[in-house]
């Protein structure tokens, strides 16, 4: 979306003033994995890169996950849940197949009523699409804050019995706080450009087995991985360069890709297109695996929480996912 510009060359932007991250205790590495399942760790890191991943406790929801990252934004933001206008939780496993997870967070927080809340469903690109959604009610004045959460207890729809994809997954949240603030439309912070595509001719390359409208189950994830992968490396790097065009970037002046974490190799293939070196590139999937929606907010909190990403920073999201679903957005940090 191009940049509605103010008076006097000023724009109203969404501008992150918050990150927060939450993992489940209960670290599982390839290791113990591949005492239950058919594997090794010399396959999985070899294919993807991936070391551990947190899983959630019996009694741990995505909703309690989503809440705590929440509550660590918000402490990082200096805000409270008074402040919040609206909440959006991107996730592909729901407490319940409604109402949605977001108005539990909403009152987990404590809003008391304040504001709205929904879920957004894009499987893996969840958060590139909450944090547009968010962007564009900042942007037309709707709201002034929001909070846009990824969370996930990913490892509930797995079937474990399946080794292509229960070796991948893992559960977290993470969330930034977005507040709306007039900036300088050529220098100012905020969210310059979300960009977002889907083609559902695609959606067996990578679905659930279940939902409450087919057969009134849940079901478990099953992928052709090498098609994902395919069409991954191709609409990634065609995403990237239509937002880096879209504000008159280039790959150089990247400070920062957070790129949805699912594999190593596929993280490298968008850095080497783009020119940048791994000190340019935040890449968690080694600790995390993949946590779907939750994968990206999980890197940028850890990122901006020990420094890495400053203020003023050109940062570039992407992510791909289940629909298919793909998109990316540049932020001026
Ligand atoms: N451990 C050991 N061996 C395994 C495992 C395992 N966990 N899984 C598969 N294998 C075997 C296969 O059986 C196969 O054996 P065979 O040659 O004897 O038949 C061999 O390993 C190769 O299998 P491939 O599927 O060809 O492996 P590939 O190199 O394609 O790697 C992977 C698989 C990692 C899934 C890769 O295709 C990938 O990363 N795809 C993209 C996934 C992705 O990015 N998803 C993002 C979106 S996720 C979302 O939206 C929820």
């Amino acid at each position: 979306m191009a940049n509605l510009k103010g008076t006097a060359g000023t724009v109203r932007r969404a501008v992150v003033c918050g990150t927060g991250a939450y993992l489940p205790a209960n670290v599982v590495t390839n290791e113990a994995l591949s005492k239950r399942v058919e594997t090794s760790d010399e396959w999985i890191v070899a294919r993807t890169g991936i070391r551990q991943r947190h899983i959630a406790a019996e009694d741990e929801r995505t909703s309690d996950l989503a809440t705590e990252a929440a509550r660590r934004a918000l402490a990082h933001a200096g805000l409270g849940p008074e402040n919040i206008d609206l909440v959006i939780v991107a996730t592909t496993t729901p407490d319940n197949t409604f109402p949605a997870t977001a108005t539990a967070v909403q009152a987990k927080l404590g809003m008391n009523g304040r504001g709205f809340a929904f879920d957004v469903q894009a499987v893996c690109s969840g958060f590139v699409y909450a944090m547009s959604i968010a962007d564009n009610f900042i942007r037309v004045g709707q709201i002034e804050t929001a909070l846009v959460i990824g969370a996930e207890t990913f490892t509930r729809i797995l079937d474990w019995q399946d080794r292509t994809t229960c070796v991948l997954f893992g559960d977290g949240a993470g969330a930034v706080v977005l507040r709306a603030e007039e900036v300088a439309a050529d220098t100012g912070r905020g969210i310059l450009s979300c960009h977002l595509h889907s083609d559902g001719r695609y959606k067996d390359a990578l679905f659930v087995t279940g939902g409450p409208g087919s057969n009134r189950e849940v079901g478990v994830v099953r992928m052709n991985g090498q098609e994902v992968f395919r069409h991954a490396v191709v609409k990634l790097a065609e995403v990237v360069e239509e937002a880096l065009g879209a504000n008159k970037l280039t790959g150089a002046d990247v400070d920062w890709l957070v790129p949805h974490q699912a594999n190593q190799r596929i993280i490298d293939g968008m850095a080497k297109k783009l020119g940048l070196g791994p000190e340019h590139v935040v890449s968690t999937v080694a600790r995390h695996a993949n946590t779907s929606a939750a994968s990206i907010p999980l890197a940028l909190a850890e990122a901006a929480g020990d420094g890495r990403i400053k203020q003023g920073q050109i940062v570039l999201l992407e992510a791909i996912g289940g629909g298919l679903t793909w998109g990316a957005s540049v932020i001026r940090w």
